[in-house]
C-alpha cells in the first residue's frame, strides 16, 4: 500500500516507532519505503499536500495471470498500463510483468504483479510482531455497485456483509484470509480511505500498542475490541494526518473450495463489537483517494 502524507518525516517516525515498520530506503521521488516482511516494500509514504490513499498492489499467482488480468481489464476499457522499467524497478517488480489500473468505482490505483523482490535480511520486529500488511478498506459513493464490480470483474469473494452495504469484507480469492479489502459506503459522497491494517502474531501486541499509543498521545479511535465477523482482536489509531491505522490479531481462514457462504451481520451498535467498544467520530474518516499518476 502507498499513502500520501503531509509530513514525510513525521509519518515515517510514526510508522517506525508507533507501528514497528522497518525503514527500507527511499524511492526516486523521495518516497520512503517500509517493510514488515521479507519483501523490499510493504508500505510506501509519499510527501503530498493531500494526504490519503495513493495506491495498492495485488499479487497474482504467476506472470500468465498478470497477462490474463491485463487483457481482461483492456476488454473492460480500464486502460491498463504496463509499468516502465524504472517504475517496476523502484517497486521491486520484475520488468514487463506489472501493470497499473485505476479502479473506476473508488478511483483508486491498483498495481498487479506476480513477483516482488525479496531481501536476504528478514524483517526484524521491534515494537510489535507484525506478520503482514493485512488489508485496507475504502469508502465509496456506491458501495453496492462497487462490491458487485469487485466480485464480477476483480476476482474477489464476499466473506461477510456488515449491515446493508455498511461494510462488505472481501477476500482476494484464493487467499484464505477472511478479508484483504473492505468496501463501505461514503457519507460524504466522495470516495476516501477507511483504514489500513497490519496483522500481528500475539495478543500482547494489541495490549502493548494500547499503552504505547496512550503514552505517546496517539489517538485511539476504536478498540481494543473483537470483531464479530472475522473474529479478529483489534485496535485502531490515527496517524499524524488523522488517517486510521489498525493492528489486528487472528482472522478466520477460508478454504479454496467448499468455503462457507457470506453472512449478513447486524450493524447495530450493540453487535458491532463483541467487547462493547465503540468507534470515535473521527474513526476511518480521513484520507483522500489520490487522483494523480
Ligand atoms: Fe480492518
Amino acid at each position: 500500500v502507498a499513502l500520501n502524507v503531509s509530513d514525510l518525516g513525521r509519518t515515517s517516525a510514526f510508522a517506525e516507532d508507533m507501528f514497528g515498520l522497518a525503514p527500507a530506503g527511499s524511492g526516486p521521488s523521495g518516497e520512503r519505503r517500509f517493510r514488515c516482511s521479507s519483501r523490499v516494500n510493504d508500505l510506501i509514504l509519499f510527501q503530498s499536500d493531500n494526504p490519503g490513499f495513493r495506491r495498492a498492489g495485488w499479487e497474482l499467482e504467476d506472470e500468465e495471470q498478470v497477462d490474463r488480468a491485463f487483457s481482461h481489464f483492456e476488454k473492460l476499457q480500464l486502460a491498463p498500463r504496463y509499468l516502465d522499467a524504472d517504475e517496476a524497478d523502484a517497486l521491486g517488480f520484475r520488468k514487463n510483468a506489472a501493470f497499473r489500473i485505476r479502479e473506476p468505482h473508488s478511483g483508486a490505483q491498483f498495481d498487479y504483479f506476480a513477483y516482488m523482490e525479496e531481501k536476504s535480511v528478514p524483517f526484524r520486529p521491534t515494537v510489535a510482531k507484525i506478520s503482514r500488511l493485512g488489508h485496507f478498506a475504502l469508502n465509496v459513493p456506491d458501495a453496492k455497485a462497487t462490491t458487485q464490480f469487485y466480485v464480477d470483474q476483480l476476482g474477489f469473494e464476499v466473506s461477510d456483509y456488515v449491515g446493508d452495504q455498511l461494510v462488505t469484507l472481501l477476500r482476494a480469492f484464493p487467499n484464505p484470509l477472511h478479508h484483504s479489502m473492505g468496501i463501505g459506503g461514503s457519507r460524504t459522497g466522495q470516495a476516501h480511505l477507511n483504514h489500513i491494517n497490519f496483522m500481528v502474531t500475539d495478543i500482547d501486541d494489541i495490549g502493548r500498542a494500547l499503552y504505547r499509543f496512550r503514552e505517546n498521545d496517539v489517538p485511539i479511535v476504536f478498540g481494543p475490541g473483537r470483531h464479530p465477523t472475522s473474529d479478529s482482536i483489534f485496535i485502531y489509531a490515527l496517524d499524524p494526518d488523522g488517517m486510521t491505522w489498525e493492528y489486528s490479531f487472528g482472522m478466520e481462514l477460508f478454504p479454496e473450495t467448499g468455503a462457507r457462504k457470506p453472512r449478513f451481520m447486524s450493524a447495530r451498535a450493540e453487535d458491532f463489537d463483541m467487547w462493547g467498544a465503540r468507534p470515535a467520530k473521527n474513526f476511518a474518516s480521513s484520507g483522500a483517494i489520490h487522483s494523480g499518476l
